[in-house]
């Protein structure tokens, strides 16, 4: 991961380029930019994407089956949080994707996949990290629940050596997820994560749950008892910590 890096100054999205170049790029390149002009989070958000953030995409080419391939938003989630780990700084992560520091955001992963007929041609895992930006000038609806690596550490971080941190810890994690059975990435990312056990609140494309987080499935999916006893898994949705 990360033997080629594509650094621009400057783009409209650092997945819409990974996605462009992906076709002919090996698996591992990876596509950075000092600042993003349509920056996309997830479920057709934006992503705000001012200089001194760290915007990322990792071209990936894995044969799995395309309905694993989410399990690569949980191991970008481990390389991120161990990452932010190493600075001394205690991450953890919210499902599926966000990484929190102190109950609030400072890292969102965005996987996109590019796949005929469950074959996958590549992966995209965009990740957006609020290193050496003020979260103050963001806009209101999101200040209060953002942070950084800055304000966390009292300094800007080195972004240099950062990066090269998560990707190192990314590489690990995707040789295990390569090499390993999936349940040890599982429970690697349980024990990294502060959603289970809480009681959450989460607003899926269709409807809206409620319940307890009691675990995650081996796709990935958070298993939700909900107040009649009855377990739901649900893949993708907003998670909002209820009573803590
Ligand atoms: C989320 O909604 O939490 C996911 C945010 C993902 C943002 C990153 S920044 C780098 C990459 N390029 C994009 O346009 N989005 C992802």
């Amino acid at each position: 991961i990360g033997n080629k890096i594509y650094h621009f100054d400057e783009l409209e999205s650092t997945n819409e380029e990974a996605k462009r170049l992906a076709p002919d790029e090996d698996e591992g390149t990876v596509i950075i930019s000092e600042t993003q002009k349509s920056g996309r989070g997830r479920m057709g958000r934006d992503w705000t994407s001012p200089r001194g953030g760290i915007y990322m995409s990792v071209i990936l080419k894995p044969t799995i089956p395309a309905s694993h391939a989410y399990h690569l938003t949980l191991v970008a989630g481990i390389a991120v949080a161990n990452a932010i780990r190493n600075l001394g700084i205690n991450a953890c992560i919210k499902w599926p994707n966000d990484i929190l520091i102190n109950n609030r955001k400072v890292c969102g992963i965005l996987t996109e996949i590019n796949a005929e007929i469950e074959k996958i041609d590549y992966i995209v895992l965009g990740m957006g990290i609020n290193a050496n930006v003020d979260t103050g000038m963001f806009s209101s609806e999101l200040k209060e629940g953002s942070t950084s690596l800055k304000s966390e550490l009292g300094k800007p971080v080195e972004r240099v050596s950062f990066v090269q941190n998560l990707l190192y810890e990314f590489e690990q994690e995707y040789i295990k997820f390569k090499s390993k059975p999936f349940n040890d990435i599982v429970d690697e990312w349980i024990s990294l994560s502060d959603t289970i056990g809480k009681e959450v609140s989460i607003m899926t494309p269709s409807k809206m749950v409620e319940g307890k987080a009691i675990g995650v499935t081996k796709n990935g999916a958070l298993i939700v008892k909900k107040d009649d006893g009855e377990k739901e898994e649900i893949i993708a949705g907003r998670c909002i910590y209820t009573r803590t």
